[in-house]
């Protein structure tokens, strides 16, 4: 077992590529975070940026990263040409020097191709390949767990080009594991830091958010306004089940990143017209690391004004799925109409995919940036309020 051990570190000793998964339009911004732990030779693509690292960059990343949905090792890169080849080529890896036999498994495919169509026979065959290798060479078979696998390995197909990757992270980092409670359309966490950092706020000022469900946006921009690691809720990683984990190390970088914990004295302010969202939103935000400084209440927006000037007002307001369309439209104009008189002295920004509610707004929009929130294309659209 040491050699295999010593093989293990070794391959993880100097600098090694890897990818960050993302969303849509969050590229660049992971890539600045990705540069500020350490990763060299940083390659932003479509969703995902490509980058150089050693071992204690991809912990850093897991551990500091607030747009980063996975960091991925990519262990083999080939072309398969049918499911067949596929089979061949996983089967080939040498698994037995990532882990052993008693280890749990789970496999994800991402798949865009003619030649593979169907992402789940492609994680079927890519189990298969590692599990009757293992079967061969030492007539024991790895299980299958799917929530919390030791190993997680992804695979990616564009066309015929596969790349078989090691899943750092183990579980979508957007489960910061702070949350106790999902509100109704709640944004995922990483799309809320994501859209907060594009806003590129210095955190030094207060943090208005008037529509806000479960409190996603509310928490994220308390992490970032007192540079709490959004990694620090959540115990599991994939590579804390890897052979080579370095406990100290991760120790240490947990125990430097809770000694970077400041407190601003600036506040978050969180209201929502729905009581029963805002009982969810106290059950996220009632926790130790808020200190008290994320103010929640149940306020309706149309009767609400801004508390201090120099506000940051960040918005995901309903889409108008189940809204007539003049309703809707009325509902985007009256923010609009809110926000230009009573909200003097801050800066607006409101995500959504109405693209034509969004023109009701009637402000001057100085940018507007293209992001999804899951499937939906939504612009997130910034207004100054002189
Ligand atoms: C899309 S959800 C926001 C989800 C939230 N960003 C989250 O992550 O949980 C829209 C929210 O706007 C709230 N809302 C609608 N009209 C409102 C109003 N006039 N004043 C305050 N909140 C309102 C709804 O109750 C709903 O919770």
């Amino acid at each position: 077992m040491r050699a295999q051990i010593d093989y293990y570190c070794n391959m993880f000793k100097n600098q090694f590529p890897a990818v960050a998964k993302t969303m849509k339009g969050l590229e660049n911004i992971l890539a600045s975070e990705l540069k500020e732990c350490g990763a060299t030779d940083i390659k932003p693509g479509n969703r995902n940026v490509q980058f150089k690292s050693d071992l204690k960059s991809i912990y850093k990343i897991n551990l500091h990263s607030r747009t980063a949905l996975r960091v991925l090792i990519p262990i083999a890169n080939f072309k398969a040409r049918s499911e067949r080849e596929l089979y061949e080529q996983v089967n080939q890896i040498k698994w037995e020097e990532y882990f052993d036999v008693q280890q749990t498994l789970a496999i994800d495919s991402t798949v865009f191709s003619k030649t593979f169509n169907h992402s789940q026979f492609i994680k079927l065959k890519t189990k298969d390949a590692i599990v009757d290798r293992f079967s061969r060479l030492f007539r024991k078979r790895p299980t299958i767990d799917l929530q919390a696998p030791d190993i997680r390995i992804h695979v990616h197909i564009a066309e015929q080009l596969v790349s078989v990757s090691l899943d750092s992270s183990g579980d979508s980092l957007h489960r910061r594991g702070y949350k106790k409670s999902s509100g109704f359309a709640a944004l995922n966490e990483v799309l809320a830091a994501g859209m907060i950092l594009l806003t590129e706020w210095d955190g030094k000022s207060d943090f208005v958010d008037p529509m806000c469900g479960a409190g996603t946006l509310g928490i994220e921009a308390h992490l970032i306004q007192n540079n709490i690691a959004p990694g620090l809720f959540r115990e599991y990683y994939g590579f804390k089940k890897w052979n080579n984990f370095d406990k100290s190390l991760w120790q240490d970088l947990v125990q430097e990143a809770k000694e970077a914990i400041s407190s601003s004295e600036h506040s978050v302010y969180a209201s929502d017209r729905d009581y029963s969202q805002i009982r969810k939103a106290r059950q996220n935000l009632d926790q130790d690391f808020t200190q008290g400084k994320i103010k929640v209440e149940v306020a309706d927006f149309f009767k609400s004004k801004l508390q201090n000037e120099g506000s940051l007002i960040v918005m995901n307001p309903p889409y108008g799925e189940r809204m007539k369309e003049d309703e809707i439209d009325r509902f985007y104009k009256s923010i609009g109409d809110r926000l230009k008189n009573h909200y003097k002295g801050s800066t607006a920004w409101i995500i959504s995919s109405n693209m034509q509610a969004l023109k009701k707004v009637g402000l001057k929009t100085s940018k507007r940036i293209e992001l999804f929130n899951g499937p939906l294309e939504c612009r997130f659209c910034k207004y100054e309020l002189y």
